[in-house]
């Protein structure tokens, strides 16, 4: 199946041509930039008082022009990508970016934006949860924030995943939903994070939906 994956990849051009693909599906004559509702719920009544000093991490970034990057709220914009077709992009898997050694390291917002749904495994996905814990400042330093972007159908038509179930695994994180949109093809969410994590409880991967035309993506944490 990886292997057909593969070549079909191949075919149409390899990977660089898929990420210039994505890459021109964010502009915004295609109506593509998710980082736009970001800065939209970024200048509400909720945020607007803490934006002083903030930084960010685009996890997953195909644009150093981003709304992210351009809209001039943030003093740092850091972008990582596993295939960066920019040298403003940093090739980096962020499951292999070294911990952050101290605060100065953290950041007061991290963008993880149609990047979850790339990861291969459930676990996976997980795992990249509670790392993102690790490189939020601290919320005693500021805004301490994360905006996640899915596909809807990831929370709308799982077999094994919803949004109660999304929020109960980010509240268990440590997370509470200030945000949250519904677009036709995604859902957008802004969470704050109160700076503690929980541990002990998991998450395993079991049907909460049944129907043929169900998908299989799931989250867990174990
Ligand atoms: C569908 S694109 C989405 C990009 C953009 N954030 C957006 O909202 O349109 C997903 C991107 O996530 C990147 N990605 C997936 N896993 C990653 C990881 N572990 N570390 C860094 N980037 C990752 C992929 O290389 C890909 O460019």
């Amino acid at each position: 199946m990886l292997g057909q994956i593969d070549a079909e990849i191949k075919e149409r051009g390899g990977i660089e041509a898929y990420q210039s693909a994505s890459t021109q599906g964010q502009t915004s004559k295609r109506g593509g930039d998710s980082s736009k509702k970001l800065v939209e719920w970024l200048q509400s009544d909720t945020y607007k008082e803490k934006l002083e000093n903030v930084n960010a991490l685009e996890i997953g970034c195909l644009s150093p022009r981003n709304f992210i990057s351009t809209c001039g709220i943030f003093t740092d914009v850091t972008r990582i990508d596993l295939n960066s077709q920019d040298a403003l992009i940093m090739k980096q898997d962020f499951m292999e970016r070294p911990l952050p050694q101290d605060e100065s390291e953290k950041f007061n917002l991290i963008s993880c934006s149609l990047v979850i749904n790339f990861v291969p495994s459930p676990k996976e996905r997980g795992e990249m949860l509670i790392r993102m814990t690790k490189f939020l400042k601290s919320p005693k330093n500021g805004m301490s924030t994360l905006f996640m972007v899915l596909p809807l159908p990831c929370v709308a038509n799982s077999r094994y995943f919803d949004n109660d179930r999304f929020l109960a695994i980010m509240k268990y994180l440590g997370f509470h939903q200030t945000f949250y949109y519904e677009a036709n093809k995604v859902a957008y969410w802004l969470f704050d994070w109160n700076g503690k994590r929980n541990s002990g409880t998991k998450f395993p991967k079991k049907e909460l939906h049944s129907g043929s035309s169900k998908n299989n993506f799931c989250i867990t944490i174990s």
